[in-house]
C-alpha cells in the first residue's frame, strides 16, 4: 500500500485528531508539512511529527507558494480560513480533506467544488458523523427496510450550556463573520445526517430562532464584564468561566499550554484577559442560540428539527418513523421498534461523544480519504463535496428564513 503524504494547514484541535491516523498507521500516512500561525502549536506539532523547520511554515500563503510537496492537504483551519486556502490548494493540485463547513456562503461551496471537478481533484468534506457506528446502524436499519418506509424524522440538537458557551458565546463559532451561522457551523452535521439517511433531498424548509439569551440586556443585576472581576453572581452563574475552566478545569484544548507552564497560572491569564474569561452576556457574539426548522424532505418525508442551548448536557437525539416501525436514540442507545416486533435495543455508550475520536469515525473518514486518493477516485468516498453539497444548501436556505422572521 503507497504511503500518501499530507500538508497539515492549521495545527488545531481537529488536525491532531485526523492526524493521529499518522501516528498509527506511519506505513499509510505521513505528515510533511505543517502550517500554524500560532508559534506554539507550529513547535509542538512539528515536533510531535518530527517535521523539519524549513517544512514548518506560519502562513498557508507561504507554502501553498512553493512547488507541490505532497500528495493532499488536510485542510483545518477557522471558518473564514476554508475557502482561499482551499482554492490555492487545488490550484497546486493538492487533493484536500477539507473540515466542515465548506466554506461562508453558497457560492464559495459552489466554487471550491467546481474547481475540484476541473481539475480532477477529491474534496473530502469531514462530516465525520456519517462514519459513527451509531449513525451508521441507523442507516443499515432504514436500508434493511425493516421499519418500511420512512414517513417522518424528528431530530434535536441539545447543545448543552458548557459547549454553548464556550464555542458559541465566547468561543471561535459564537460571530457569524468570523464562523458562520450556527445552523451551519454547529449543524451542517446534522442537515447532512438526515438527507443521507433518507437519501432524498430537500423541498422546501421554513425556521424561527434567535440570540434571545446570551445579551447585555439580560446581565444581571452584579455581573461584571469578566467572571473573576468581582462578579457578585458567579457562585450561581451557570454559564460561569471560573466554575468551567477554573474548577472544572473542562474544555481547556483550545487553551495553549507550553510545555512545563503551570495549568493554574494558564488558567488564571485566560480568565484575566482571554476571550473565554468574559461574561456571557457581555460579547461580542451574534450567532443565535435557540433554532427551529420544518422541512419537507423528497418523497413527501416531513422533517422536524431543533437545535437549543440550554439543556444540562449535550446531545442529539432522533426519532424515525416509517411506516412499519419507528427507531429512537440518543447516540448512547439506539431503540429499533418495528410495529409487530419485540424492539431491540443496541448499545453505543462507549462511542458516545467526541471520546476516542467520535468514536473511532475521525479515524475512519482519514482511512477513507487515503482509499480515495490512492485509488485516485472518489465515487465510493461517501463525504465527497459533490455529496456534502446538500446540506450547505440547506443551511444557507434556513438562515435565510430565519433572518427574515428575526427582525427585533
Ligand atoms: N468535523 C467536526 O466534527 C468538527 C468539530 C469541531 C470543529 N470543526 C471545524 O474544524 C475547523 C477547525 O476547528 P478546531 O476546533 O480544530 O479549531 P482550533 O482553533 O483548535 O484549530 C484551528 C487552527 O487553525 C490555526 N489557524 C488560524 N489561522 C490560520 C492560518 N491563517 N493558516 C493556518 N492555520 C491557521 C489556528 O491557530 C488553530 O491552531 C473549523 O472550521 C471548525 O468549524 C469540525
Amino acid at each position: 500500500m503507497s504511503r500518501i503524504t499530507v500538508v497539515a494547514i492549521g495545527a488545531g484541535d481537529r488536525m491532531n485528531a485526523y492526524t493521529e491516523y499518522a501516528r498509527l498507521h506511519p506505513e499509510e500516512l505521513e505528515i510533511v508539512a505543517v502550517v500554524e500561525p500560532n508559534p506554539l502549536r507550529l513547535e509542538q506539532y512539528a515536533a510531535a511529527f518530527g517535521i523539519p523547520a524549513a517544512q514548518a511554515f506560519p502562513s498557508w500563503e507561504e507554502c501553498l507558494q512553493r512547488p507541490r510537496m505532497a500528495d493532499a492537504v488536510f485542510l483545518c483551519t477557522p471558518d473564514p480560513l476554508h475557502y482561499r486556502p482551499a482554492l490555492a490548494a487545488l490550484e497546486k493540485g493538492y487533493h484536500i480533506l477539507l473540515e466542515k463547513p465548506i466554506a461562508q456562503s453558497w457560492e464559495q461551496c459552489n466554487e471550491i467544488a467546481a474547481r475540484a471537478a476541473e481539475c480532477g481533484l477529491i474534496v473530502g468534506v469531514c462530516h465525520v458523523l456519517r462514519y459513527h457506528p451509531y449513525y451508521r446502524k441507523i442507516k443499515t436499519v432504514l436500508e434493511s427496510g425493516v421499519l418500511g418506509e420512512v414517513i417522518s424524522v424528528c431530530h434535536r440538537i441539545e447543545i448543552g450550556t458548557e459547549r454553548m458557551a464556550h464555542s458559541f458565546v465566547r468561543g471561535l463559532w459564537r460571530k457569524e463573520s468570523e464562523s458562520n451561522p450556527i445552523i451551519l457551523s454547529k449543524a451542517c452535521h446534522d442537515l447532512d445526517l438526515i438527507v443521507w439517511l433518507t437519501g432524498r433531498k430537500c423541498c422546501s424548509m421554513d425556521s424561527y430562532g434567535s440570540l434571545k439569551w446570551f445579551r447585555a440586556c439580560n446581565a444581571p443585576a452584579g455581573s461584571a464584564l469578566r467572571c473573576i472581576d468581582g462578579c457578585t453572581v458567579e457562585p450561581e452563574c451557570p454559564y460561569s468561566a471560573v466554575e468551567l475552566y477554573g474548577r472544572q478545569k473542562r474544555w481547556l484544548r483550545h487553551f495553549d499550554i507550553g510545555e512545563g507552564a503551570a495549568l493554574e497560572t494558564v488558567i488564571r491569564k485566560e480568565l484575566k484577559e482571554g476571550p473565554y474569561g468574559r461574561c456571557v452576556y457581555r460579547c461580542d457574539n451574534d450567532v443565535a442560540d435557540n433554532q427551529v426548522v420544518a422541512m419537507s424532505l423528497e418523497g413527501d418525508i416531513t422533517v422536524d428539527f431543533s437545535l437549543n442551548g440550554f439543556t444540562r448536557e449535550g446531545a442529539r437525539r432522533t426519532r424515525i418513523a416509517g411506516s412499519h416501525g419507528e427507531l429512537f436514540g440518543d447516540e448512547k442507545q439506539l431503540t429499533v421498534a418495528p410495529f409487530r416486533k419485540e424492539p431491540e435495543v443496541y448499545d453505543f455508550s462507549d462511542t458516545y461523544g467526541e471520546c476516542n475520536f467520535h468514536g473511532g469515525a475521525d479515524l475512519h473518514i482519514v482511512a477513507d480519504f487515503l482509499k480515495a486518493v490512492r485509488e485516485g477516485r472518489s465515487a465510493h468516498f461517501p463525504v465527497r463535496i459533490e455529496e456534502a453539497l446538500e446540506s450547505h444548501r440547506i443551511a444557507f436556505e434556513i438562515e435565510k428564513k430565519r433572518k427574515a422572521y428575526d427582525i427585533f
